[in-house]
């Protein structure tokens, strides 16, 4: 049999098999490639100008209910405490307050705790007062609602004063310039009740630890812009 004289027919057959054996597939290479394409073209995107890093997103885990940003413990508008959660004061945080407070005596300055570790049923009993005072809108600018307080923690403290005139004392002051040093943040700053969800507190410090409190101080943010998380009620 003279082969050559069909070798046309069979490379027209055998191409006419191929493609109907590979029409699901390529169908399928299709969309591969149409992804592959989405990335090409998300990647040319990527203009020389926009040489911004995406802003990093914060690393949110909750074991056991409590929530934890990049690692640090938070209690605030948008993130609740357990009911039962009841740890009491820090030793780590109370260790460092005193410090500060001897530190802060040295230089003719006297730092005492007002308030520290809240309980859940504490700050229930708190929050509530305050909102049949002033009602529930006014409350919320200044008490956390029960489970929302920092100070069930068992790292944040008010000092001295619950007064803003505090700011503009000499303690004040220095609690201001030096609380990093010791490990604190003043947690709710003058001109950001939009961004902790609360009224200036000169007197509320918060334990971070010196390196992330210097870094938060120096950083000039709140500690909510500087995770990059919110502090707002669902309702
Ligand atoms: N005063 C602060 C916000 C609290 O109630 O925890
Ligand atoms: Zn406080």
């Amino acid at each position: 049999m003279n082969y050559r004289k069909f070798l046309p027919l069979l490379l027209a057959l055998f191409t006419l098999t191929a493609c109907n054996n590979t029409t699901d597939e390529n169908s399928s290479m299709d969309k591969e490639n149409s992804k592959v394409n989405a990335v090409v073209t998300s990647e040319e995107t990527t203009t020389p100008e926009s040489t911004e890093p995406p802003a990093q997103e914060p690393n949110i885990e909750v074991i056991d209910g409590i929530t934890y940003v990049d690692g640090i413990l938070i209690a605030n508008k948008t993130y609740a405490l357990p009911s039962d959660f009841n740890p009491g004061v820090s030793d780590e945080a109370y260790d460092a307050l005193t410090e500060m407070e001897i530190a802060a005596a040295e230089d003719g300055i006297s730092l005492f705790i007002v308030s520290g570790f809240r309980s859940y049923d504490d700050q229930d009993v708190i929050y509530n007062r305050y909102v049949s005072q002033d009602g529930k809108a006014e409350a919320d600018r200044y008490s956390a609602r029960p489970g929302h307080s920092e100070h069930q923690t068992g790292y944040a403290f008010d000092l001295n004063s619950l007064e803003e005139y505090f700011a503009d004392t000499p303690e004040g002051i220095w609690l201001a310039e030096n609380c990093h040093k010791y490990g604190f943040i003043i947690r709710y700053p003058k001109g950001k009740e939009h961004i902790t969800g609360y009224m200036y507190e000169p007197w509320h410090v918060r334990y971070l630890g010196v390196d992330i409190a210097t870094s938060v101080y120096e950083s000039g943010l709140t500690l909510e812009e500087y995770l990059g998380i919110t502090s707002e009620y669902q309702d």
